[in-house]
């Protein structure tokens, strides 16, 4: 997973809650969860497509295209459909796993950009399961976090306050994770030679690299 800070200036969330601050037309959540995610999905979402919620898909699919970071990571060949789901007092959205098609789009990353400051709300940390266990985040307003879709993952319950968030999923250009995750390596390798990073530390991230490859290529 990865944590990409500022990927919604002041600026593009205040137009965000300019839309939203109307009688945005939230409908229940519940209705487009499938299976299990059914059972465990309590929030609140913008009719999908209502102008609202286009307006700030488009945006923030416009953001997420444009910042760095996110192209290096996720290499976004397409955008499932991206939804504004609101959490208020005693919502929250069990541990479930997301579908590996929405609206025709494969799901290689899931992503979840924060649009309430964390202190609005009480509760509410996304939480997703990691080999090493699980990891809860709340961001700042206007970060996103990117992590595999293919991982369980859950909304902790909101105690007090309202949760803002647009989620939405992305198909890769490359769809192998690891292979994506070597390129992203790669990429930051490069950038630092121009960021001046200590010799010793790009050869390190490059040693990393072939050990993943050879890990890859080698029969034994
Ligand atoms: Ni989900």
């Amino acid at each position: 997973m990865l944590a990409v800070g500022g990927v919604l200036d002041a600026h593009a969330l205040e137009a965000i809650h300019e839309v939203l601050a109307g009688d945005a037309p939230f409908i229940d959540g519940g209705h487009s969860a499938r299976g299990g995610a059914r059972a465990v999905k309590h929030n609140e979402q913008l009719a999908p497509d209502s102008a609202p919620s286009l307006a700030i898909a488009g945006m923030i699919e416009q953001r997420l295209r444009a910042h760095p970071v996110v192209q290096a990571y996720a290499r976004p060949r397409r955008f499932a459909r991206i939804q504004v789901s609101r959490h208020r007092s005693g919502m929250g959205y069990g541990l479930h796993v997301d579908d590996a098609r929405i609206e025709g789009v494969r799901t290689d990353l899931s992503f979840t950009c924060f649009l309430s400051a964390p202190e609005d709300y009480q509760g509410g940390a996304l939480c997703v399961q990691e080999p090493g266990g699980e990891r809860c985040v709340k961001l700042a307003a206007g970060d996103c976090l990117l992590y595999p879709a293919s991982t369980l993952h859950r909304v902790e319950p909101v105690s007090e306050g309202e949760r803002l968030v647009a989620v939405g999923w992305i198909a890769s250009e490359v769809r192998d994770a690891g292979a994506r995750a070597i390129l992203y390596e790669l990429d930051q390798a490069l950038a630092s030679l121009h960021d001046g990073v200590e010799r010793e530390q790009v050869a390190l991230t490059l040693h990393h690299i072939r050990g993943q490859l050879q890990r890859r290529w080698m029969d034994r």
